[in-house]
């Protein structure tokens, strides 16, 4: 024999073997088109159940992978990036068909995308963008600088500096606030807060806002993991260190709900609540549950409502669009840059709710009965 035939030989060998790994190997690959759902896998990780956001996100896209008749691998990380990265690897490894994806740590799953890019499994990044690596294939969230441009102008309406219309109201301020963001990991972090902070800024540099604290930068003002309790405590420290001279907070600026409910707690135990000493508008997003009767009963001002029903229904379609080897449809292919590629993007709307617009926006929209605003749970 021959080198040359040797040598191709080898290159057929290596083809056959490429061939086989493409068609049959963990996660079928490019020919899932013409497989039954029944025989296809979707794996979808989420990170916490400690917030109710993302219990809802899961069982929605649960339920509606599996009213198509698909197979559906959904776990939980518990908020602690190692768990997250060994449940993905399991996930390829078992042979998942679609890896739908809602980070911890946007920038902790390089390693884990690049073996389901070598076992050709798609990947959907769900709410919030995995950066740093180019194996991500889409991305669906809603449109998330939008979100912080909500939170910043219901902190303007709760201060009366705007009405609710967009027109100038009738307060004057200076008005004390405070400054709360999301975590630093979480892609979505930033977006919320330049959102806010653009639209707070003119009043900011006039004096009619004033951050007492000066804590003013992300960094100063972010929340690990988003967490309550570490919101609650930032917020009792704040006013030991800055509010001890009698002055009040008047409007805190928060992300999300369950920082917001820790805001309130911290003011409510230093004596805001009464008439006398009302609390100050806070913010908020997600419409969690026990926030939503917080803003019924005029405790908390508001909060961004995201609809997960349609954030699923958008990952349920992207997943499908893959398995039958199609691109899913983006309406957005400039804003999400992940530090390697522009990810292809499917952008849906947010939603201000106030306690004049609970109905219509959550009752009557199906999202939660009346019962379930009036007790603050779910069940
Ligand atoms: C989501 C928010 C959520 C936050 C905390 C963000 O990535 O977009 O909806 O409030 O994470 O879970």
């Amino acid at each position: 024999m021959n080198r040359r035939f040797l040598a191709a030989l080898g290159g057929a060998v290596l083809a056959l073997s490429l061939a086989a790994c493409s068609g049959e190997g963990a996660g079928g690959g490019s020919s899932t088109g013409d497989k039954k759902p029944s025989s296809l896998t979707i794996a979808v990780s989420m990170p916490t159940q400690t917030s109710e956001r993302w219990i809802a996100d899961g069982n929605a896209v649960k339920q509606k992978l599996q009213a198509k008749g698909y197979k559906v691998d959904l776990q939980y990380a518990n908020d602690d990036i190692p768990t997250q990265s060994q449940q993905v690897d399991q996930m390829i490894t078992q042979g998942a068909d679609v890896l739908i994806i809602a980070a911890i740590d946007g920038t902790a799953l390089s390693s884990q995308l690049q073996a389901a890019a070598d076992a050709k499994i798609p990947v959907i990044s769900y709410d919030r963008l995995i950066r740093d690596s180019k194996n991500v294939d889409f991305y669906v969230s809603f449109d998330n600088y939008k979100v912080g441009v909500a939170q910043g102008t219901a902190l303007l309406v709760g201060l009366g500096l705007l009405n609710k219309d967009g027109s100038k109201g009738s307060a004057k301020g200076p008005f004390n606030i405070e400054l709360f963001a999301g975590s630093l990991d979480d892609n979505n972090t930033r977006y919320f807060f330049n959102g806010a902070m653009d639209t707070l800024k003119p009043f900011l540099t006039d004096g009619t806002l004033v951050v007492k604290s000066r804590q003013t930068k992300l960094e100063q003002v972010a929340t690990l993991r988003w967490q309550q309790e570490t919101a609650q405590k930032r917020m009792e420290d704040l006013l030991t260190s800055s509010y001890n001279d009698g002055t009040k907070v008047n409007g805190v600026l928060s992300p999300y709900d369950g920082i917001s409910r820790g805001i309130i707690t911290a003011l409510q135990n230093a004596g805001y609540g009464p008439a006398a000493n009302p609390l100050p508008p806070v913010t908020g997003q997600d419409a969690e549950i026990a926030s939503v009767k917080l803003i019924n009963d005029g405790v908390q001002n508001s909060t961004v409502f995201k609809d997960t029903r349609l954030l699923a229904e958008q990952a349920v379609t992207a997943a499908e669009a893959f398995l039958q080897d199609k691109e899913p449809t983006a309406n957005d292919t400039e804003t999400y840059d992940n530090g390697v590629k522009v990810v292809p993007s499917y952008l849906l709307p947010v939603e201000t709710v106030y306690k004049d617009n609970i109905k219509q926006a959550l009752i009557d929209s199906g999202y939660y009965t009346e019962a379930q605003v009036a007790s603050g749970q779910v069940k």
